[in-house]
């Protein structure tokens, strides 16, 4: 079967981001920042790099910061010439209009639900799919590792990473198969196992490759753990029937999500950056006294 490259990618972003109330009332929880770069802003660097040229965002009521982040500051950029700033700073958050689409959940009913919505936008070619609160920290990032992947095998394809056997049930777990490399085959899928009841401790860790029959599968699903529309449930229908494989990303993964996750991946960040890498370390240290 030929192997369609990847040239799209969807941003589910219309979750509520109740964690970190009352931060994400009003702001979307995919533009808080690690550092000086919102989360989203990392999430379509790494797409870009993988090749990916067209970006549909998923977004609700509430998340038009999304789309000004992406768009021309005409007024911002006017000033800052005038004032002989430098403008390469903000070179990342231009999306032309060919390289990017907007599509509208407009009640959030689970993350299976948000991609059914790019249906019409991503059509009948294989895609990726991102979430943006799944920081991937590594070179090559983590689409580029399983793009890479993809390019021999085809199919469909998720991330994943290991985590402690009893933190699985807030998780999305896979049933592994053979393994070559960092590449393991999916013989099975579980959204938010109980502990005694989960197949591994491989979770799905916010990347994905997707064949376009997915849209079909979630078009006739149910709503699944948690009373949302899965994702999971949906690709689950999908093995047997298509090739599915895990890729173990080589990198460091922050969930960014959870208040702990997003506090862990600003420092990890802050620790490596040249510029303020010291002066951070000072006073980690200072604090920690
Ligand atoms: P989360 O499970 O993190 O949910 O969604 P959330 O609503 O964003 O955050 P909390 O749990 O209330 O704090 C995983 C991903 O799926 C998207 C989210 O935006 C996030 O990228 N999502 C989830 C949707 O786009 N729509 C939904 O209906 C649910």
């Amino acid at each position: 079967m030929e192997i369609k490259p990847i040239r799209k990618a969807v941003f589910p972003v219309a979750g509520l981001g109740t964690r970190f109330l009352p931060a994400t009332k009003a702001i979307p929880k995919e533009m808080l920042p690690i550092v000086d770069r919102p989360l989203i802003q990392y999430a379509v660097d790494e797409a870009r790099e993988a090749g990916i040229e067209q970006m549909i965002f998923v977004t609700g009521r509430g998340k038009s910061a999304i789309e000004d982040h992406f768009d021309i500051a005409y007024e911002l950029e006017k000033t800052m010439s005038e004032r002989g700033k430098d403008l390469s700073v903000l070179e990342p958050t231009r999306l032309g209009p060919g390289n990017c689409a907007y599509v509208r959940q407009q009640e959030p009913l689970g993350l299976g639900h948000a991609i059914w919505c790019a249906r019409d936008i991503v059509g009948d070619e294989p895609f990726a799919i991102f979430l943006p609160d799944e920081f991937m920290h590594g070179s090559p990032g983590c689409m580029k590792q399983m793009v890479e992947e993809y390019r021999t095998i085809g199919g469909n394809m998720i991330s994943v990473l290991e985590i402690p056997h009893d933190k699985v049930s807030s998780y999305g777990v896979i049933r592994p198969g053979q393994s070559e490399g960092a590449v393991t085959e999916v013989l099975g899928l579980v959204e938010k196992p109980k502990v005694e009841d989960a197949p591994s401790n491989l979770i799905i860790s916010g990347r994905y490759i997707l064949q376009p029959e997915v849209m079909r599968v979630l078009e006739g699903q149910g709503k699944g753990a948690g009373g949302e529309i899965q994702l999971t449930d949906a690709m689950a229908q999908m093995i047997g029937k298509q090739a599915f494989h895990a890729v173990t990303f080589d990198g460091n993964r922050y969930d960014c999500g959870s208040k702990v996750g997003y506090i862990e991946a600003n420092l990890a960040v802050a620790l490596e950056r040249p510029d303020m890498a010291d002066e951070v370390r000072a006073i980690a240290i200072n604090l920690l006294k």
